[in-house]
């Protein structure tokens, strides 16, 4: 994955808004024309309004026009590289289950993944059309 996107991914962690966690955490996804929309996570008081890193760059995306993606990049605080939550990946399956993801721990260290291995099965528009 190119250094682009991984350091959008960090300069985003360093605005991430985590005062009760402490974890930060930035992310970048990648639209298909090249475009690069940042995220990070957002937290607040009410603890289950949290939002994380790869949901703010996936609905600042959308929210500009874009509904298709190649990658992702996920830059945090944690020693080893971290893979999404699953309220993330659940997220991201909407666009696409073949999204390349890569994370970047806090030694440099680096995993990727292809999402529809993180989210095998996932369940997707297609599943509602199944509706009886
Ligand atoms: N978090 C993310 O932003 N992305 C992840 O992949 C894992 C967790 C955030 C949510 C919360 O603000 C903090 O990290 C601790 O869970």
């Amino acid at each position: 994955m190119s250094d682009r996107l991984l350091e959008a991914a960090q300069a985003a962690r360093t605005r991430a808004y985590a005062p009760y966690s402490s974890f930060h955490v930035g992310a970048a996804l990648e639209a298909d024309d090249g475009t690069v929309f940042a995220g990070c996570n957002v937290e607040n008081a009410s603890y289950g309004a949290c939002f994380c890193a790869e949901r703010t760059a996936l609905v600042s995306a959308v929210v500009a026009g874009h509904q298709r993606f190649r990658r992702l990049a996920i830059a945090s605080d944690a020693v080893e590289p971290v893979a999404p939550c699953g309220l993330c990946r659940q997220m991201l399956a909407e666009f696409g289950t073949e999204l390349e993801i890569v994370s970047v721990g806090a030694r440099g260290g680096q995993m990727a993944w292809r999402l529809d291995a993180l989210l095998p099965h996932a369940f997707t528009r297609k599943d509602l059309r199944g509706n009886a």
